[in-house]
This record gives structure tokens, C-alpha cells and sequence, in this order.
């Protein structure tokens, strides 16, 4: 019997766009198992905690059924990316490809990965049409500036940014 075709899908999920879950989703059709490791150190600051982002994607996985959740996992990672890939066991990263803007950034990091381990490949699905132009910094940005998210996150997602950007803004008395 072949080996289980394990893939990694990581990535900062600050929040969960509807974009990542269209990934998530096709990801899963090809993987045996999907691991979506969820990156503790994004480098940024994020809005969410590592455990409310980990809870957030777990609650998406859930709320989408089509039974995925069988063989999907959600995980916080910390440290290099290859060495958690090999942690799990998988032998292919997936990354969701927007426009030309992502290319450099994935370009470099993919290499950068290849050549940490040359085993591990990195596989990219082309963002769906109508998700091409989300990301996780432009919804916060848009919520943050009183605009509605509900065309580009979960109903779910947008309740809980909603609710932070509240929180936020009453931390510091505005
Ligand atoms: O959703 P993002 O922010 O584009 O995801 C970026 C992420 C988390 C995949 C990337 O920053 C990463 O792999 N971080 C782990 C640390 C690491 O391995 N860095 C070297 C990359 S070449």
C-alpha cells in the first residue's frame, strides 16, 4: 500500500480568511492528511492570540462539514517550518497562491525551504476568483476602519473581529 500523502498547510491565520478555508478544503482532497499548522511566531503582531487563532481555524474546519474534519488537524507550531514538516511526517507543503504580489515572497521561501530540506515539496493552489484579492491583513485593516468583512471571512470570524477590534478600541479609551 502506498504511504499516506501527509501535507502541511501553514500560515500566521490571523484571522482565518474564506480564502484559507477554500484551501483548506481542496488541500484535504488531495492530502491523506492535512496538517494546518498554525505559526506561533508570525514575526507581526498578531490580533489574535495563538490559541484563539488555532480555536478560530478548528471552528471553521467544523462549521464547513463535507466531513473534512476526519482529516484535517489544526496545530500551533513554533520554529523553522521544515523541521515541524518533518515532525508530522509530511512530504508536501500547500500554499494558496493570490496574484503576482505573493509570487516573490513564496518564491523566496520555497527556495529558502528547498534547500533546508530538499525532500519536503511545496505544492501551491491557485486562489479561487473570488478570493483572490483577501487577506488576512487587508480584512483587518477594513474592519479597523468600520468597513464590513462579511464578503471576505465567516460570519463566525467576522463576530470575533468585530468583538476584538471593540476591545481594542476600548483599551485605549477611543
Ligand atoms: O500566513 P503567512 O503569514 O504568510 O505564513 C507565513 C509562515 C508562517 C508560513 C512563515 O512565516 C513560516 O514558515 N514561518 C515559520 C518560520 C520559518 O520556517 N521561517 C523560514 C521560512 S523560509
Amino acid at each position: 500500500m502506498a504511504t499516506p500523502l501527509v501535507g502541511l498547510y501553514p500560515g500566521s491565520f490571523d484571522p482565518i480568511t474564506n480564502g484559507h478555508t477554500d484551501v483548506i478544503k481542496r488541500a484535504a482532497k488531495i492530502c491523506d492528511r492535512l496538517v494546518v499548522g498554525v505559526a506561533i511566531n508570525t514575526g507581526k503582531d498578531p490580533m489574535f492570540t495563538i490559541e484563539e487563532r488555532v480555536e478560530i481555524v478548528k471552528e471553521e474546519i467544523l462549521a464547513h462539514g463535507h466531513g473534512i474534519e476526519a482529516k484535517v488537524e489544526v496545530l500551533a507550531f513554533r520554529g523553522l517550518l521544515m523541521h515541524y514538516a518533518r515532525e508530522v511526517g509530511a512530504r508536501i507543503i500547500v500554499r494558496g497562491l493570490r496574484a503576482v504580489t505573493d509570487f516573490d515572497y513564496e518564491f523566496q521561501m520555497t527556495g529558502m525551504n528547498a534547500r533546508l530540506d530538499p525532500d519536503i515539496e511545496t505544492v501551491f493552489l491557485m486562489a479561487s476568483e473570488k478570493h483572490q484579492f483577501i487577506s488576512s491583513r487587508l480584512v483587518k485593516e477594513v474592519g479597523i476602519l468600520g468597513g464590513d468583512v462579511r464578503p471576505f471571512v465567516s460570519s463566525r470570524v467576522a463576530e470575533h473581529l468585530v468583538k476584538r477590534i471593540a476591545e481594542r478600541e476600548a483599551a485605549r479609551g477611543e
